[in-house]
């Protein structure tokens, strides 16, 4: 590989006085700025008032109208949802190894043990198949309690994540629960206004959760949701999430169990409502900007863009670029370091989870497709200053 050559092409697909050009900066109109302003002038700026109502219900069109609740960030959107559903020590969660860490930072604080199932190089999420033939060889139903007798756990929950924007089969995710009596958690974080076959996640998944994290196509600064059909889970995540106090009243304290402080502030509520309403468009952008960079990639020969399946609508929240031959780590880090140098916000692929140290190594199974993902694979920026180019 001329590394030289594929290292200036790509510098010069942005112009030059545009740069620095970061992975994924927010778009903030005037608008936004406005918004946030009234909810100070009206003196909101806690969780209290009607703004973070208003957010869910606009969280909640996007999601297929199922209901919501608005808490300060994906992560504690994750960890609502797994004490929610009855997720705890010792019990097994199945998910994947390629993602940010969240999901599986959330495991770990219910005291859960996640088994990894490799991803489909379709989709980037979960692999059905494997999971399928995993489960026939090993689950087995002891009084309705699902054990998985390779590890010896009890399993709970399957827990699947958008990656880039693309959702997966989540239609099979729902059958493979139904069949073995679990939950299903899908993490939306990064497909927001994503659709597949006509649907967001929120249709199938017992909770889906979202982030509006300052790097999300919408943002609220910081921020996430909790979305799903059961209004009774729904209930639950409210009162967990606000200290778990249990009075009738709105002056006296009285907590029943143990509380987050998780609820969304009405400044980063009003921040997410203005943005929300913008949706479509950036959707809209974000699949022209992928559009530009699959005209691009055209003419290289080391690298492809990976492309959303049949049936799907992606919001393209970050594009993959994968080496079509097998790079070495030192190749693919300085071709990385040296676009960051010219001021062109690249990033690494995560590190795949099954190798962090803070995961027990005893059951985990091959991962070959997350492998060759996290060896291969970087992001460019999700910018309309290519466009200009
Ligand atoms: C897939 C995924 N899940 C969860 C999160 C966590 O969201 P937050 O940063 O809002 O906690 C992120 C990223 O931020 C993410 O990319």
């Amino acid at each position: 590989m001329n590394s030289e050559k594929l290292l200036n092409e790509i510098i010069s697909w942005y112009p030059k006085k545009e740069l620095p050009i970061n992975i994924n900066e927010p778009l903030i109109s005037s608008s936004d700025i406005d918004a946030v302003i009234k909810t100070l002038d009206d003196n909101w700026v806690s969780t209290a008032g009607p703004i973070v109502n208003e957010f869910e219900t606009s969280v909640s069109k996007v999601f297929d109208n199922k209901g919501v609740v608005a808490v300060n960030s994906g992560t504690s959107a994750l960890h609502m949802a797994l004490v929610a559903l009855g997720v705890s020590r010792k019990d097994e969660v199945i998910t994947t190894p390629l993602t940010f860490v969240a999901p599986l930072n959330a495991i770990k604080y219910v005291g859960g043990e996640p088994l990894f199932i490799d991803i489909s190089l379709q989709d980037l999420s979960l692999d059905i198949n494997m999971l399928n033939s995993y489960a026939e060889k090993y689950f087995t139903d002891e009084n309705n309690i699902v054990l998985d007798s390779n590890t010896n756990k009890k399993v709970k929950a399957l827990l699947v994540v958008d990656v880039f924007g693309h959702i997966g089969e989540v239609e099979e995710y729902r059958k493979f629960c139904d069949k073995y009596k679990l939950k299903l958690i899908v993490d939306s974080a990064e497909s927001l206004g994503s659709k597949r076959n006509n649907f967001t996640s929120a249709e199938f998944s017992d909770v889906t959760t979202a982030s509006f994290n300052g790097n999300k196509i919408v943002t609220s600064g910081a921020g996430g949701a909790v979305v799903s059909g059961d209004e009774e889970l729904l209930d639950k995540v409210r009162h967990l999430s606000t200290t778990a106090n249990k009075t009738a009243d709105k002056f006296s304290y009285f907590h029943d169990s143990v509380g987050y402080n998780y609820r969304l502030p009405a400044l980063n509520a009003a921040l997410g409502n203005s943005q929300i309403k913008n949706l479509n468009n950036k959707v809209k952008t974000y699949r022209d900007i992928h559009k530009s960079y699959a005209a691009l990639v055209k003419n290289v020969e080391e690298i492809n863009i990976f492309n959303e399946v049949e049936n799907s609508e992606s919001n393209y929240w970050l594009n993959l670029f994968m080496f079509k031959n097998n790079i070495s780590k030192d190749e693919k880090n300085n071709l990385i370091t040296q676009l960051n140098k010219n001021g062109i916000g690249v990033r690494n692929v995560w590190n795949v989870l099954h190798e962090l140290p803070f995961v027990n190594k005893d059951s985990l199974l091959n991962y070959p497709n997350a492998e060759f993902v996290f060896n291969n694979g970087f992001n460019l920026p999700t910018t309309t200053k290519l466009l200009k180019s």
